[in-house]
């Protein structure tokens, strides 16, 4: 046994050993709600072809019992499966509050089993609400500022344990004994508080000490008051704490937020005014040293006034905890340039367009007031502009105390820039002044993307960075201007591009719960923006697919099958809403945004979203499109639960939408779907409903179109991203190709020649004008063509037949003028790698195929060389004269398609020469 263990720590030779142990895709995790959590890991081993035929998986109450292989809580047994991701929990009932080791081993596909992997533990919070014993306290005076508590208590003798469960709205922070508690920032994630409000659970074991201690919580206005303007009263700032402290001797403490036992609150907070819009005002003249830690004088001069906290009922939604990774602050970056365009003006340029804040190091007298005002682009005389923000006003002011250097960043706001203009800084700031501090939520990087063209991977840096710009407990649509919001009708073509780039699993599995928050119980009908808040209507705009294509990208990129029961009866009620809307002849008409923000010359002018909606392109044909899309997602989930009657009625109706589709779009004269301009050719094909024998006339009008336009596309937000990948899949990369790589208006190209180092919501460089209130310079949506990258250059595509990459193919495109490119995906599974290089005599591809899966491996065939090639791998021929001659281990087959040559291969790394 413990031979065994050490082998699982080190690199064993010829033998496979289950890594990297995920619950509810956590490592570890601390405080989970779930009853039945599901388990994951990865397999390492130094042979080819490794598949996983069966699993045991022990959980223990502790690890002594682990180490002994006993699982109390649950002994799986050998359970014959090949699944490794998401395996539910079958034990004994969990109990709250209790921690559980497990381990996991494997037997392969000769039989042999492995040794147990190294410990894992998860650790439950709340499984049952009813353990909430804490009320909802508020402060007295409601200003405008934040709301502080403090409360102090005595320990008395050695403790083993203690853990803080929080919340608090909109944001909150912890303080123990003078300092913060964890590392969250914007906390909790942002939900409708009137549904579902999360909690985070932080040991604060260390925190604590023998003798008193103080616990210090601030509150900030957050998503629950955004509007400064907003009637007080609608959204009371209010916390929740229960505190749980284990003694050694076997008692337990709970001291929990009431007005009863020592709580006490101020209003009179330095933080006299925060806005996620629109800034903060931190006066430190009004910091009160000491009221987080214990003895501090309450009715000292200058300490505020401390009330007794007000009972508010809270906001009603029911407690969660926080299963999303939490908002942090990721890295810093330092600005690259510091100007002074103007008398006491500073402005800084990050080099950067990203989401976050400043932090500021400065020295000077008492009530100096320092302002920092963030925008994305200049004018002219260098001076910030600020006119895309709309009312966002994304200024932070420091006023200071006067005593030696302070260090200065705020609490409660984000904003999106490039620039930082300073003013009324005493003396002369330098580069140091200012540091910026990326947030986001602590999404895992899971991609990675170059390749021999410098424009395609600024293309696709800038893809990623606005991508994670725009991840904060929602993905939202930009991180600068009045809105901030999780449009899904962005969503979805830009999710397909954010699952290759970052793990979403658990940031995609909350934002469905907030769909469905916001769905309308009798109607089905769903929202265009989730949380439902301020812009996007109910019903939404059928282009808000985004509903059910994520739940279908989880299920192929992270092996989900969970989301999908959740939420299948909520997306069932959509579409059926949507049957409503469609009627007899199965067309809707129903259309707000359709092929939203297209080139300015295509929309109408004046239009909602300063002239975003097409002039073009019709919106009917748009919505429609999407309700056959809708149905056969359907279909594919009631055949992943097993319902088979269900899939058919899904794909008769699909049918009947494709057959309406093509009856009133398609003009089988002309070959053209609606007035034939790029979006409407684009869609049909994209969704497969264009009848066999007239693809190939569309597909040229198509290309037609496009040459029309001097190779530019003519798309909005979502036909852009299919415009891109029906070409290559229709065997014109090369045409794909020279749109991506396009630099004159409108294209990415265009944006970068513009100094972008983000994406723009609009192909238009606007600063000002009649588009300003639509030009944000860090929206997603045309990030859509991130996923391109991955699935055509690298050629890394998932397989409906084997979720979570446990089958996938390798088929990389190669267009003229590109020699070299790669891609990989941390995936469940392990590394998908797929790396090729070629010059005039040869093709080099390597492909990492993770344990436990299987891949299907094309290499392309030159076009010339007419089966006067061979392929080769890891140096031995596997095909030669047109026949595959197999010598390679783990290379199981080959067959010959589209000009390529298919290999199907088990796990392993390959190294494939192609030499003509
Ligand atoms: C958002 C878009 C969104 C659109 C839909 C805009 O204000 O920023 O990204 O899709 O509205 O109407």
């Amino acid at each position: 046994m413990t031979d065994c263990l050490k082998n699982c720590e080190s690199t064993v030779i010829n033998e496979c050993v289950p890594v990297d142990l995920m619950c509810e895709y956590a490592t570890d995790p601390l405080g989970i709600d779930i009853a039945k959590p599901r388990f994951s890991w990865k397999t390492v081993c130094n042979r080819r072809g490794m598949k996983q035929t069966s699993y045991q998986i022990l959980v223990a109450k502790s690890l002594e019992m682990l180490e002994q292989d006993i699982g109390e809580m649950w002994d799986s047994g050998k359970v014959e499966s090949g699944i490794s991701i998401g395996v539910v929990y079958g034990g004994k009932p969990l109990e709250n509050r209790k921690c559980y080791w497990w381990k996991v081993r494997i037997w392969d596909e000769e039989g042999n089993v492995s040794c147990y992997s190294k410990a894992a533990k998860f650790e439950t919070a709340f499984l049952d609400a009813s353990e909430w014993k804490a009320q909802w306290i508020a402060c007295l005076i409601t200003k405008p500022g934040s709301c502080m508590f403090r409360r102090e208590f005595r320990i008395d003798r050695e403790i083993t344990q203690a853990r803080a469960y929080i919340t608090g709205l909109g944001y909150y922070e912890l303080r123990i004994n003078g300092n913060k508690v964890g590392d969250h920032v914007l906390d909790p994630g942002w939900t409708d508080y009137t549904k579902r409000v999360l909690y985070s659970t932080y040991d604060v074991t260390n925190n604590l000490k023998i003798g008193m201690n103080a616990i210090g919580v601030i509150l900030g206005n957050g998503w629950h008051c955004f509007s400064e303007t907003e009637e007080r009263s609608k959204c009371i700032p209010q916390m929740l704490l229960q505190l749980h402290i284990n003694y050694a001797d076997g008692e337990e403490e709970i001291i929990v937020s009431d007005r009863r036992s020592g709580w006490y609150a101020s209003s009179d907070s330095p933080i006299v005014q925060n806005s996620i819009y629109n800034g903060e005002t931190y006066d430190a003249r009004l910091e009160k040293t000491g009221w987080d830690m214990a003895g501090f004088d309450m009715n000292g001069k200058d300490q505020g006034s401390w009330d007794l906290p007000l009972i508010v009922e809270g906001p009603g939604g029911e407690l969660r905890a926080q299963a999303l990774e939490p908002i942090k602050v990721i890295s810093d970056i330092k600005p690259i340039r510091v100007t002074n365009p103007a008398p006491g003006i500073y402005v800084y340029d990050m080099g950067q367009n990203f989401a976050g804040w400043a932090k500021i190091r400065v020295k000077g007298d008492r009530g100096t007031v320092v302002t920092m005002k963030f925008a994305e682009v200049l004018y002219e005389d260098g001076t910030v502009n600020r006119e895309n923000l709309r009312t966002a006003r994304q200024l932070d002011t420091y006023i200071l105390k006067g005593e030696g250097v302070e260090v200065y960043e705020p609490r409660f706001t984000y904003h999106g820039f490039r620039y930082v203009q300073l003013e009324g800084f005493p003396g002369e700031p330098d580069i140091n002044t200012i540091t910026g501090r990326v947030v986001r939520s602590s999404v895992e990087p899971i991609g990675s993307f170059s390749c021999s063209n410098t424009l395609v991977n600024q293309i696709h840096r800038n893809v990623v960075w606005t991508e994670s710009n725009n991840l904060h407990s929602v993905p939202t649509d930009c991180p600068q201007r009045d809105e901030r919001l999780g449009w899904l009708n962005d969503m979805t073509v830009r999710a397909e591009e954010a699952v290759f780039n970052f793990n979403l699993a658990r940031l995609y599995s909350k934002w469905m719960d907030d769909i469905t928050d916001a769905q309308g119980e009798k109607t089905g009908a769903i929202t265009d923006v989730a949380p439902f808040i301020r812009y996007g209507g109910r019903p939404a705009d059928p282009v808000a697919s985004s509903y059910l294509i994520f739940p279908w990208l989880m299920y192929l990129h992270y092996g989900d099958i969970k989301v999908i029961e959740t939420h299948y009866e909520n997306m069932k009620k959509w579409v059926s809403y949507m049957s409503g809307l469609a009627g007899e002849d199965y067309i809707i008409n129903y259309s707000r945004i359709g092929d939203w923000a297209p080139p300015f010359a295509q929309a109408i002018e004046g239009s909602v979203g300063a002239s975003a909606i097409s002039a073009i392109t019709p919106g009917a044909l748009i919505s429609t499109g999407y309700y056959y899309y809708n149905a056969v997602l359907m279909a594919k989930f009631a055949k992943v639960l097993g319902r088979a009657e269900e899939a058919v009625e899904y794909e008769e109706l699909a049918d009947k939408i494709k057959e309406a589709m093509n009856n009133t779009f398609f003009d089988r004269d002309t070959n053209n779907y609606g007035p034939g301009n790029q979006a409407s050719n684009v869609f049909p094909l994209y969704l497969g409903i264009v009848p066999e024998e007239n693809k190939q006339a569309v597909l040229d009008n198509l290309i037609n179109d496009i040459v029309k336009n001097d190779t530019h596309i003519t798309t909005g937000n979502l036909c852009t991203k299919y415009i891109i990948e029906v070409l290559t899949e229709m065997g014109r990369v090369d045409v794909a190709y020279a749109l991506v790589t396009q630099t004159t208006y409108p294209s990415w190209g265009y944006m970068i020649s513009k100094g972008a180092t983000t994406i723009w919501e609009r192909w238009e460089y606007v600063t000002g004008g009649k588009l300003i209130e639509m030009a944000s310079h860090n929206h997603p949506m045309y990030g859509s063509v991130g996923a391109w990258f991955y699935k055509y250059l690298a050629g890394i595509n998932v397989n409906e037949e084997g979720p979570g990459f446990s089958k996938f193919t390798i088929k990389p495109y190669m267009p003229d003028g590109l020699d070299f490119a790669e891609g990989s995906v941390k995936t469940m599974l392990g590394v998908v790698l797929s790396r090729w290089k070629r010059n005039d005599k040869a093709l080099n591809m390597e492909v990492a195929v993770p344990c436990n899966s299987t891949a299907k491996i094309c290499v392309p065939v030159p076009g010339d060389a007419k089966g006067k090639f061979i392929i080769k791998e890891g140096g031995r021929s596997l095909w030669q004269e047109g026949k595959f001659t197999g010598n390679a281990a783990g290379v199981a087959k080959a067959i010959e398609e589209d000009g390529y040559i298919c290999f199907e291969t088990g796990s392993g790394e390959y190294h494939f020469e192609c030499i003509w």
